[in-house]
């Protein structure tokens, strides 16, 4: 249980909260690199922060203030040019540091006039990396980007989804070092919701969790594996400051504001060995739906649906002033500790967590990986379709969220070269989740 005022801060967004300057140190995926190619321009909220993110005509990347600094007109109307983004309205120009480059009348007036040095935007810097763009919102020099190891990876089939989440980031952040929650919400909830009673899958019977640069491991044995299971001798990862890594996928939950989160999923499937070499032109992007349009209810078949239902079910902002931390809570009694302790490291102006700084370490940063073997050297048709090696789940379906567009099944069927199962129902593939893993990340 927190205070109220332990609560609130742990919640915040905004700059000049202790939270949101803490976050502020970190960069975030806000846009898959495909979506600025259909359309250069949108419409971004991050850190309770109002921005537009565009791609010019020269290929630079920019992210601005949402208004204009003449008379704040809205600039996910603009248009790129050459060289920045130029406001609609009147025809100001501004580059991606912010600078104000045209203000094509007053120019035209008085060729020699300064006032434009006077008219810089907010801007953030912006990068690509993994098919994702992601911006950076804090003090300089900027922490580097993170070039986690799979990233790296050849040979895959990678795909994005972005799904949007009515309430406070952290709450979801905490669903990334909660173990026990996979048995009760990913194996017996689908069960129930698929009108069975049974049988329950196999109960957690001890759950670790270590710290290390990156972020906390957090591990469990059940009662159908001992400690030489990968998922206590290696675990998966809840990295640091947003995300959930599980081997096969990144998670990350940005923060907007204080009361909605982006989901931003990141997929791999290594192709089988007869498909190599595979080289992915653009890596495919999709919005995954989180209710039913028909009756508006949550969807629930979907992992990641799953846990979404169960963050929008603790409220807007979570009231940690009502609840009762068990024994299963341990790790997330440890990365709340672990916010506080950097909020204050920032606030004395340290670097808090992982943050990278090192270009010489900041080169395909090892992660712990469950099957990690499979996922760098390959495995053949045959070991693809007789085990579950990406994440343990069955690579006939696409398990972690409802919705996937038609187009990107079939680009995934291409790549892999096999069929997805008819039934795009999704709820069947958790028995694939279930599924004991040996030591070397294979099914037993
Ligand atoms: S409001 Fe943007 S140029 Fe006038
Ligand atoms: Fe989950």
């Amino acid at each position: 249980m927190l205070t109220e005022a332990n609560n609130q801060s742990l919640i915040e967004t905004a700059a000049g909260t202790r939270m949101g300057e803490l976050l502020r140190r970190y960069w975030y995926p806000i846009a898959a690199v495909a979506e600025l190619e259909e359309k250069p321009v949108k419409r971004v909220r991050l850190l309770s922060e109002d921005l537009v993110l565009y791609k010019d005509l020269s290929g630079n990347y920019g992210l601005v203030d949402r208004h204009c600094p003449h008379r704040r007109a809205d600039l996910s109307f603009g248009y790129p040019e050459e060289c920045g983004l130029r406001c609609h309205y009147h025809g100001w120009l501004f580059d991606k540091d912010g600078k104000c480059l045209e203000q094509p009348f007053d120019d035209m007036v008085d060729s020699t006039s300064r006032y434009k040095d006077k008219t810089p935007i907010k801007a953030y810097p912006v990068e690509a990396k993994a098919g994702l763009l992601w911006a950076y919102m804090g003090p300089q020099p900027a922490p580097l980007l993170p070039d986690w190891e799979p990233f790296n990876w050849k040979n895959g089939f990678v795909q994005i989804v972005f799904s949007e989440i009515p309430c406070n980031w952290f709450q979801c952040q905490e669903n990334s070092i909660d173990p026990v929650h996979f048995e009760w919400m990913h194996a017996n909830w689908p069960l129930r919701l698929k009108g069975k009673t049974g049988p329950y899958g196999a109960r957690h019977t001890k759950v670790g969790f270590d710290e290390f640069d990156y972020g906390w491991v957090y591990k469990r044995v059940r009662e159908d594996t001992d400690e030489t299971n990968p998922l206590w001798s290696i675990g998966r990862v809840c990295l640091w400051p947003n995300c959930l890594f599980t081997g096969g996928h990144f998670e990350w939950r940005v923060p907007v504001d204080d009361t909605k989160t982006l989901s931003v999923g990141w997929f791999f499937n290594r192709v089988p060995k007869d498909r190599e070499p595979y080289v992915q032109n653009s890596i495919p992007y999709w919005i995954g739906p989180t209710t039913d349009p028909k009756t508006g209810e949550w969807l629930t078949n979907g992992v990641m649906n799953q846990d979404f239902a169960a963050w929008v079910g603790q409220g807007e902002i979570a009231d940690r002033t009502g609840e009762h931390l068990a024994r299963s809570d341990r790790g997330i009694v440890m990365i709340r500790n672990r916010f506080f302790e950097d909020m204050e490291t920032v606030a004395n102006g340290g670097d808090p967590k992982a943050t990278i700084r090192d270009p010489k370490i900041n080169n395909d940063i090892p992660l712990p990986i469950v099957g990690k073997k499979q996922f760098v050297e390959g495995f053949t048709r045959e070991q693809l379709m007789s085990s579950s090696v990406f994440d343990n789940v069955t690579p006939t379906r696409f398990v972690f969220q409802e919705g996937q567009p038609e187009a990107i099944k079939r680009a995934y069927e291409d790549a892999m070269g096999l069929k997805m199962d008819d039934d795009h129902g999704i709820s069947d593939a958790l028995s694939g989740i279930r599924r004991v893993t040996k030591p070397d990340g294979s099914p037993a």
